[in-house]
């Protein structure tokens, strides 16, 4: 038997889990996954292992209303609005078009289009349209768009959660740029974002290296505290 190659491990484990903890598929993921690629779009979607945690974590708040930042082909919005009752709602949002439009496509083949509200344009354009028509406070938040972005969207939705809520952040790592020492725009906006979230008093919040078959990341995961 050869040696293992450290560099290969995490990708050896994620393929490891993917033939054992994952070993019965997921037909819905896949499906949007195999349009998404037929579309010819980007693969920068959450792992396997990771949507599994977004529906873990949404199942553990007895989400009914969930937000997210970032739709791409909708992979984590599937993830995330299979676990919604009848009656929940999950609006995303996404900037690009032609991505939104596989988006919905796939909404409809995983039969969760009447859970799913796809808004596009760019965030920062469609939350005060939110805001005027009232959306409801949210117990799940996904961000995972623009990255420079973050915290404006961590801040928004912290406003309309409900306590006990969780926010979900991804890409907080990226490859360790949030440590770069010439840093650029991402770079700086990925360090604030964990110095603005040590002055926010209204919630708890870590963040959490992640490896696997998509290289070096990770995440920052918040409740919302009790608050007035
Ligand atoms: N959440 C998806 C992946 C999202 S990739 C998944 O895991 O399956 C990030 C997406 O954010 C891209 O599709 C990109 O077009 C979108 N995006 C970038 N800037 C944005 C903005 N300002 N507003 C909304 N969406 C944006
Ligand atoms: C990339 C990864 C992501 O998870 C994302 O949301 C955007 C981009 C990337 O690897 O480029
Ligand atoms: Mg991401």
């Amino acid at each position: 038997m050869t040696r293992r190659s450290r560099q290969d491990t995490p990708a050896t484990v994620d393929a490891f889990l993917a033939g054992t903890l994952f070993a019965g598929g997921d037909a819905e993921l896949e499906a949007a996954l195999a349009r998404a690629d037929a579309a010819g779009l980007p693969r920068i979607e959450v792992s396997l292992p990771q949507a599994r945690l977004l529906e873990v974590l949404c199942r553990t708040v007895g989400a009914r209303r969930i937000l997210e930042f970032g739709t791409l082909a909708g992979y984590s919005t599937i993830a995330m609005a299979r676990t919604l009752p009848d009656d929940g709602r999950l609006i995303t949002l996404e900037y690009d078009p032609s991505r939104a439009a596989v988006a919905r496509e796939n909404f409809e083949r995983a039969g969760l289009a009447d859970r799913i509200d796809l808004r596009v344009g760019a965030a920062l354009d469609t939350l005060p349209l939110l805001e005027a028509e009232g959306a409801a406070r949210f117990d799940f938040v996904f961000i995972d768009a623009d990255k420079s972005n973050t915290a404006t969207y961590f801040a928004w939705a912290l406003d309309r959660c409900r306590p006990g809520a969780l926010l979900f952040a991804d890409n907080s790592i990226r490859r360790g740029l949030i440590v770069e020492p010439e840093p650029d725009a991402t770079s700086s906006a990925l360090r604030d974002f964990q110095a603005y979230l040590a002055d926010e008093p209204r919630v708890s919040a870590t963040t959490i290296q992640t490896v696997g078959a998509k290289g070096h990341d990770g995440f920052t995961l918040a409740v919302v505290l009790d608050h007035d």
